[in-house]
């Protein structure tokens, strides 16, 4: 599922760029502050509508610039070929185009895209608020199931109408929307049960080839009380929720809870090891995918060397070579990355001031000789 060619231009500080692309292993390296996430958000910014790096977008936006642009062209063993092209205007407008025809929804691109990021921050998926992790597993239930988006709307209007009546304090109504309420949040609670269930042994999987010694229980809470039917839950809960104006129990509220010895695992587990357990999650959710779907996850890994120590780079890179999918690293220290792992097709790029360039020749020569890593 590779990006081959990739345009961007108004974001951040880069200089407008068009990279020819390895389906492997992209390398970029440079100093702090030349660019090199901004090129990983740019790639996140088509993937999901939003950055990683911010929740408004004008930080984005290169300070000289009334646009951003960018354009993919992309190869999928599936789906084929496609081109993605998106244009947003300073004022906020945004146009989203798929081989030159508007799309209406984001979830085509993300459809197209199925990105994955593991960066410095990414170890707030374990201390981070539910939301983060009902994402996490929304987003592997959405790459296989491609009637869970439209579900998922249908949900969060039937959440809304529910609570606007709450809000109106029209009791009379409840019962009528609750009917609606309940079919849709068990849609989506059966998805989300399904998709953990063949997660789980995966996530195991994948964890212990990282670090063998961290030991991590996932338990997931559908977001009411598990022995109850949630209609129960919602007449018991009727009167409370009406002073509160809005619904306290469904799938809004569900919790996959990460657990060493029954304490939260952001609790117990080092700064460290909790990167390497984010990582598991998401090599485990990528490797899923792709026996499911045949396709393949792009991984944007920010800074693997703040990320973590050499025995657990090289395990990452192991799994990651091993899934033979597209991977962008990105390092302020050229050895950090090519010292630990040679992949066959690998392009390096080196980032100045927001200036890209392909170096690939140069490094090839230097570090095949220096390299300590054969397999
Ligand atoms: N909206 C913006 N316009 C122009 N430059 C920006 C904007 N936002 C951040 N920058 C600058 O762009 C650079 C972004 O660097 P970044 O991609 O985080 O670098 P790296 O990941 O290589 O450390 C920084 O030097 C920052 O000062
Ligand atoms: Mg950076």
């Amino acid at each position: 599922m590779p990006i081959r060619q990739l345009k961007i231009s108004g974001v951040r500080n880069l200089q407008p760029l068009d990279l020819t692309l390895q389906p492997g292993v992209n390398f970029i390296y440079g100093d702090n502050g030349s660019g090199k996430t901004s090129i990983l958000e740019a790639i996140v910014l088509m993937a999901a509508g939003k950055s990683f790096r911010t929740s408004q977008l004008k930080h984005v936006l290169a300070h000289d610039a009334d646009r951003i642009e960018i354009q993919m062209d992309i190869d999928d063993e599936s789906l084929g070929h496609c081109q993605l092209d998106s244009l947003r205007l300073k004022g906020g407008d945004h146009l989203l185009k798929l081989n030159g025809s508007v799309l209406t929804s984001q979830a085509e691109a993300a459809h197209w895209l199925p990105v994955q990021v593991i960066d410095p921050t990414t170890f707030k998926l374990l201390s981070g608020s539910p939301e983060e992790r009902r994402q996490f597993i929304d987003w592997g239930v959405f790459h296989v199931e491609h009637s869970f988006m439209e579900q998922w709307k249908t949900f969060r209007k039937q959440l809304k109408q529910r609570n606007s009546v709450l809000k109106q304090k029209e009791a009379e109504w409840l019962p009528v929307w609750n009917k609606g309420f309940v079919e849709s949040a068990l849609v989506i609670d059966q998805h989300r049960r399904d998709y953990l269930k063949r997660f789980k042994p995966e996530f195991m999987r994948i964890l212990k080839a990282l670090d063998e010694s961290v030991d991590v229980s996932l338990a997931y809470y559908p977001g009411w009380d598990k022995d109850s039917a949630l209609q129960d839950v919602l007449d018991k809960q009727q009167e409370r929720d009406m002073v509160l104006g809005y619904t306290q129990s469904g799938p809004h509220r569900a919790e996959l809870r990460i657990k060493v010895d029954k304490q939260p695992a952001a609790e117990i587990l080092s700064r460290g090891q909790q990167k390497t357990v984010v990582a598991a999650l998401k090599i485990a959710q990528g490797a899923l995918f792709q026996q499911e779907s045949g396709r393949r996850t792009i991984y944007l890994v920010d800074d693997l060397a703040s990320e973590l120590d050499e025995k657990h780079r090289f395990a990452l890179c192991k799994l990651l070579e091993d899934l033979k999918c597209q991977v962008f690293i990105t390092s302020i220290d050229k050895d950090k990355l090519t010292d630990i792992w040679q992949p066959v097709a690998s392009t390096v790029f080196h980032v100045e001031h927001g200036r890209i360039e392909d170096v690939a020749q140069e490094i090839q020569g230097v570090t095949q000789e220096q390299s300590p890593v054969t397999d």
